[in-house]
């Protein structure tokens, strides 16, 4: 990124947000980077911009005001917490991401980051090692608004020059800030459980496989993708990306290597169909193609990064 970019994250307070934020201020010195969200977080140091994405004006105002060249936007609702309000989640997934499509087709910006997700797959996607161009039907309101951005974000591309840039996010783990209401939140709750209580309930069933990824890995895809030279990247709706795949049963006996009295117990609720229509396992040779996108971190290493982490933050 050259020196005269300024980036501008949308939804910094969130659970990738929180840490993309602080990377992309490490990579490219505070004052290159702002933060905005509905309301900024406790620790959060640096500029920042209360916003509703919805206030196209207000927007448009921040963009002009820090002279904003890249936006990430992150804002959404999640795969759990969009079904509870699907009319709401359509209008926050997609209004948003059109307010900073036009930004970038009236030339106001040069280029966008947004999140896809595994999501935009459904029942009659193959289970196993998905292509990256294969059959989507999503069930879910999130899925669905996951996968019509995608088919944007490529129009855009192709009527306007737009220059964005997208990945489909597995289900992603980290310490920092807590998960906002997704199908995957399991595999992070397990850990602040088990610590506390050395006890967990899950609300998926013991052998429900999900692609999974570490939020180091997240990032980095995240920054190289965005880095990357236009040419190289070919698929303008959203790349497939993967890291490793597991059950709750399987994590559960990863834990249970550090914390030898664990327990879990499965109560599955209505996140279980949404869990049931997503794939197991992600092929993401497109990514390895275009950008050379290589994941880095296995399931028994981010176990134990994420236990060390959470119990050194509780002593
Ligand atoms: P999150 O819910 O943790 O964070 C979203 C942030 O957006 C929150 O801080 C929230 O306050 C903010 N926000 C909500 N409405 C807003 C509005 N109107 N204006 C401004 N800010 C608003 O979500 P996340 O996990 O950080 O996900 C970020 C993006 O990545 C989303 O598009 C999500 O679909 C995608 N994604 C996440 C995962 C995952 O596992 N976390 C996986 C796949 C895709
Ligand atoms: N982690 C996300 C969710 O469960 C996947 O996009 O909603």
């Amino acid at each position: 990124m050259s020196s005269s970019e300024k980036i501008l994250v949308i939804g910094s307070s969130g659970q990738i947000g929180t840490e993309l934020t602080a990377q992309l201020q490490k990579i490219y010195n505070e004052n290159s980077v702002v933060a905005s969200d509905l309301k900024k977080s406790k620790n959060f140091s640096g500029a920042f911009e209360e916003l509703d994405v919805l206030d196209e004006k207000r927007l448009g105002e921040i963009v002009s005001k820090h002279k904003i060249s890249q936006v990430y936007l992150l804002a959404a609702l999640l795969s759990a917490t969009a079904e509870k309000n699907p009319q709401f989640a359509w209008k926050l997934n997609m209004n948003s991401l059109f307010n900073v499509l036009d930004l970038a087709k009236e030339k106001k910006i040069n280029k966008i980051y947004w999140p896809s997700s595994i999501a935009v797959f459904g029942p009659s996607t193959p289970k196993e090692n998905v292509p990256q161009f294969t059959v989507m039907d999503p069930t879910t309101v999130y899925g669905i608004s996951k996968l019509a951005g995608e088919r944007w974000c490529e129009y855009y591309f192709l009527k306007h020059g737009v220059d964005v840039r997208s990945l489909r996010y597995p289900g992603l783990i980290s310490y920092t800030s807590p998960p906002g209401g997704g199908t995957t939140d399991y595999a992070v709750d397990i850990f602040y459980q088990a610590i506390e209580k050395e006890n967990y309930q899950c609300f998926l069933k013991e052998d429900t496989v999900l692609p999974m990824m570490y939020m180091p890995d997240a990032l980095r895809a995240t920054i190289e993708l965005m880095e990357t030279d236009a040419k190289n990247v070919k698929v303008r709706s959203s790349y497939n990306i993967a890291a490793m795949s597991f059950s709750p049963k399987e994590i559960a006996e990863e834990i249970k290597k550090h914390i030898s009295k664990f327990k879990i117990e499965y109560k599955p609720d209505f996140r279980q169909s949404i869990a049931n229509s997503w794939p197991k396992s992600i092929d993401d040779s497109f990514a390895n193609r275009d950008w050379n996108w290589k994941n880095k971190v296995t399931l028994s290493e981010m176990v134990k990064d994420m236990l060390a982490h959470l119990t050194l933050s509780k002593k």
